[in-house]
């Protein structure tokens, strides 16, 4: 029986994905749809964990539709083979269990989740961390000199760091380290960090990429044949799978995340150079690109705080990526214990600028 049947994930789908050439945007609204005519426009939502009639084939061993149609146009956004996870933490955990470090190199500032879960392996004695400034490429190569991967977030969450993918690619291969790349700031849209050398690229589709803050979802994308089998092991043995209709949603989050990725970038610029102006703030961390500003206010924890409780339209909230801005001070909880106390991560949403600045610089006072 062939494997293009309604609902199951088709055989052929990353064949498509990896000879498409067309921009972004198209590929964003094209990618990961059924193609036979008479089918549907979209993928639908598969619930159901069994097949009739086959032997071994189940939706945790060989995925469903559903999925497969939100890995075609992630991969093809990318340019690799996506693998799509329960979440972000998930993703990043089969990226650790596909290569199995015995060494990574880590940056010091970044996501505290994949902090965390390094800080565990290393009290399990699984694996040694050496962590580095990652936007100071020569310290991360010679830090790859012995070690199996360089694990690298950029921008960063939540100082905005940016790393040089390509320099520290080539230089990691040289010391024959793998890398990887945790694109969830960035989005597909910014970035191609499989371009760039990256060997895996993962992102929280919790983000960006699914845009409504209404789903969890996790995707990893390599462009080696070997490393995406052990990806898809590593998600098979660890049971770490989408749900249909989270990957449903995800993919529809995505059709939209060019134009998404548009507004806010366009609304980020503008928010920047005015906060860069005001009085009440000390600091702002942008990358020049991207919807997260971050910034930190003059006074302090207590005044940051006070900005959170102050906004109206601005959501104080600890997830980010959506159609709404959200606003966080990150330096309290223990695993962003080192950033500035008065850091404010924003993440900068679509709706009109002019509102969003009315908000922001009435609760800066
Ligand atoms: C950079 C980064 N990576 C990974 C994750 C984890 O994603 P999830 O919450 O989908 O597990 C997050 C979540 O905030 C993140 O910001």
């Amino acid at each position: 029986m062939s494997n293009d049947q309604p609902g199951r994930a088709p055989a052929h789908a990353h064949d498509v994905a990896r000879t498409t050439t067309r921009h972004p945007d198209t590929v964003a609204v094209s990618a990961g749809r059924p193609t036979a005519v008479g089918e549907p426009l979209n993928h639908p939502i598969v619930l159901a964990s069994n097949i009739r009639g086959e032997e071994g084939v189940y939706a945790r061993t060989h995925g469903v539709a559903t999925w497969a149609g939100l890995e075609e146009a992630v991969g093809a956004l990318e340019g690799g083979q996506a693998t799509a996870f329960a979440t972000g933490m998930a993703a990043a955990s089969a990226a650790l269990f596909a290569l199995a470090p015995r060494v990574l190199v880590l940056p010091t500032f970044s996501y505290l989740g994949v902090r965390a879960l390094v800080n565990d392996l290393v009290e399990q004695a699984r694996l040694q961390v050496r962590f580095v400034d990652i936007t100071d490429s020569a310290a991360v190569i010679e830090a790859a000199d012995g070690a199996d991967v360089v694990w690298v977030e950029t921008p960063t969450n939540p100082t905005l760091d940016v790393a040089d993918v390509r320099a520290i690619a080539e230089g990691a291969h040289r010391a024959g380290a793998r890398v990887v790349v945790d694109s969830t700031f960035a989005t597909p849209i910014c970035a191609r960090p499989l371009d760039d050398g990256a060997d895996i690229v993962m992102h929280s589709g919790t983000k960006f990429i699914g845009g409504h803050s209404d789903l969890m979802i996790g995707l990893t994308v390599t462009a080696d044949d070997v490393l995406h089998d052990r990806l898809r092991h590593a998600r098979l043995v660890n049971g770490a799978t989408p749900g249909a209709l989270e990957a449903f949603l995800a993919l529809r989050g995505l059709r939209t995340l060019p134009l998404r990725m548009e507004r806010a970038q366009a609304s980020a610029h503008t928010l920047v150079e005015r906060l860069r102006a005001h009085p009440a703030v000390e600091d702002v961390r942008y990358p020049g690109w991207g919807a997260m500003v971050s910034f930190v206010v003059v006074g302090g924890a207590d005044e940051a705080d006070a900005v959170c409780r102050r906004v109206q339209l601005l959501v104080p909230a600890t997830s980010l990526g959506g159609v709404e801005s959200t606003i966080e001070r990150r330096q309290k909880y223990a695993g962003d214990a080192h950033v500035p106390p008065g850091l404010l991560r924003m993440s900068v949403g679509i709706e009109h600028v002019e509102d969003v600045w009315a908000d922001l610089s009435a609760a800066l006072g």
